[in-house]
């Protein structure tokens, strides 16, 4: 065990060195660097940056420039009335997003990253991108100056208090070691699910069947979800044990088998059984994080959002493709009460911000049911014309007239290639 577990770790520490080389090796080929003049200050367009060699071909130059150009041209205009208040404090550009898994946190992180990409704002983040998928797992364990990419705008490198003012990654949420990475004043934010629709996709996309006998594995093999989550509440705590020992993922910190949400949001498991533990962790999130979205009521939760960070509504636009989750078959009653058992912790911890959520709407009143019909026309009508323009430009009516360009490659591009992006911009300041 010891001798496999130091060859992974000593494999790791190759890994690593080899993809700074080969970064490195990407970061001193030219580049050509197209700017476009904006007509307005507060036009929010993207840079693009292309890479080219010094071997490239006239055309292959021209083809690029000619691209740059397409994108520049006039684009159909859509204008949004909207009707909301302006925000009277400065945007909050300071943001870390704890991710829980499987509640569809790939739209959030994207806005998320988007908003910071487009501000020049420093995010945390590893050296190297491949290593479990943008994660880190305890950022007070992390060494920043060997793990990660140093902030954009930091001349010295200050290991203890390396600053960043984003943080998109997956980690074990663990407050203070958040507050010495991240900038004084930062805001918090998260998102959560019903725990029964969290439960079964974990249960899908990990696994969880692997902790059958194999008997009982082949037999439940096609057979619908209702029964092989029948089979899995039979002997629950059984089955965790030998899922866990199948799949290699027995240590404390992969609780995807149950209560993963509480789990990624911090508490201690050890505790997992106490009631009164497990409500008091709940208010103490309840105080330390300023926004938490519910991914059954998203766009609701963003506009919350919007109006808590004083951002515009141009930064929580978002394609609309990741978040519609295929409509799948209710599960019977008895199921769900067994999954809603099982995750008890999470289940507290999703009504009491469902509820939290659902309060703050009240109290904006009517005008946030028009925002929210508007909004949601808006996504329809941006999710149409990305689908086949390189740019749209919004027309914002209220509450000052301004026109906003929106970049259709940035807006749909996938999570691996937006923190490609984030990554090469801050590597270049190594
Ligand atoms: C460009 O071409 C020259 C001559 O063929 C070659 O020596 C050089 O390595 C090439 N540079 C790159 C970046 O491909
Ligand atoms: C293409 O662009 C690169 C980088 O700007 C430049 O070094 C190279 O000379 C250009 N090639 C031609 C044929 O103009
Ligand atoms: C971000 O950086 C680019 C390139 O350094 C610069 O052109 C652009 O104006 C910056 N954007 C903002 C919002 O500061
Ligand atoms: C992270 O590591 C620190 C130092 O070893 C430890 O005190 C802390 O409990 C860890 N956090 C989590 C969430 O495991
Ligand atoms: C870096 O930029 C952020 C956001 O623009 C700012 O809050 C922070 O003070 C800056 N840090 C340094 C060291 O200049
Ligand atoms: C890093 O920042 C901390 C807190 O501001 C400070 O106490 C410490 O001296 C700094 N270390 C270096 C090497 O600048
Ligand atoms: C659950 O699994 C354990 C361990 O394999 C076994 O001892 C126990 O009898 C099982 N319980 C049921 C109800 O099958
Ligand atoms: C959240 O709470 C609201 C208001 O009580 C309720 O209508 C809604 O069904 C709840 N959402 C979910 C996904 O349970
Ligand atoms: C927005 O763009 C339209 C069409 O190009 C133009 O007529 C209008 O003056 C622009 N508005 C602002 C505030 O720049």
């Amino acid at each position: 065990m010891k001798v496999t577990g130091r060859i992974i770790r000593y494999s790791l520490i190759l890994f690593v060195v080899l993809e700074s080389l080969l970064l490195f090796h990407h970061s001193v080929r030219l580049e050509i660097r197209i700017s476009r003049r904006h007509h307005q200050p507060q036009l929010t367009t993207l840079d693009r940056i292309v890479t080219t060699t010094e071997n490239s071909s006239r055309e292959q130059n021209a083809s690029l420039i000619n691209h740059q150009l397409i994108i520049t041209q006039s684009s159909p205009l859509v204008t949004l009335k909207y009707p909301s208040q302006h925000c009277k404090d400065a945007p909050v550009g300071k943001v870390a997003y704890i991710r829980t898994h499987k509640t569809g946190s790939t739209t959030l992180t994207h806005i998320v990253n988007q908003y910071g990409l487009l501000r020049n704002l420093s995010f945390c983040l590893p050296k190297s991108g491949s290593l479990g998928r943008y994660m880190i797992y305890n950022v007070t364990k992390a060494k920043p100056k060997m793990s990660l990419l140093k902030p954009l705008n930091s001349s010295s490198f200050n290991e203890s208090f390396p600053r960043f003012s984003m943080f998109t990654l997956h980690t074990l949420y663990d407050r203070q070691g958040m507050e010495k990475v991240m900038e004084p004043n930062s805001r918090y934010i998260t998102s959560v699910r019903d725990p029964v629709k969290q439960f079964r996709s974990a249960f899908v996309y990990y696994g969880f069947e692997n902790g059958f006998p194999d008997e009982i594995k082949k037999e439940l093999k096609s057979r619908p979800i209702a029964e092989k989550l029948k089979e899995w509440f039979r002997n629950a705590t059984s089955y965790q044990q030998t899922y866990k020992l199948k799949n290699m993922r027995g240590e404390p910190r992969y609780y995807y088998t149950r209560n993963s949400q509480i789990n990624d949001l911090g508490y201690n498991m050890k505790y997992i059984d106490d009631k009164a533990k497990i409500s008091k962790y709940i208010s103490k999130l309840a105080r330390e994080f300023d926004v938490v979205l519910i991914t059954e009521h998203f766009d609701e939760s963003l506009l919350l959002m919007k109006k808590e960070l004083c951002w515009d509504i141009e930064d929580i636009l978002y394609f609309p493709k990741n978040i519609r989750f295929k409509k799948s078959e209710p599960l019977p009653p008895e199921i769900q009460t067994s999954i809603r058992e099982w995750n008890f912790a999470d289940l507290q911890l999703f009504e009491h911000f469902n509820r939290t959520l659902w309060t703050k709407i009240r109290r904006h009143g009517p005008s946030f049911e028009t925002e929210l019909i508007e909004f949601k026309s808006y996504l329809k009508e941006l999710g149409r014309r990305c689908g086949g323009e390189k740019q749209v430009v919004l027309k914002i009516a209220r509450p000052v007239e301004r026109n906003v360009t929106i970049d259709c490659h940035v807006l749909k591009c996938g999570e691996g290639e937006m923190f490609e992006k984030l990554r090469k911009r801050q590597y270049r300041k190594q």
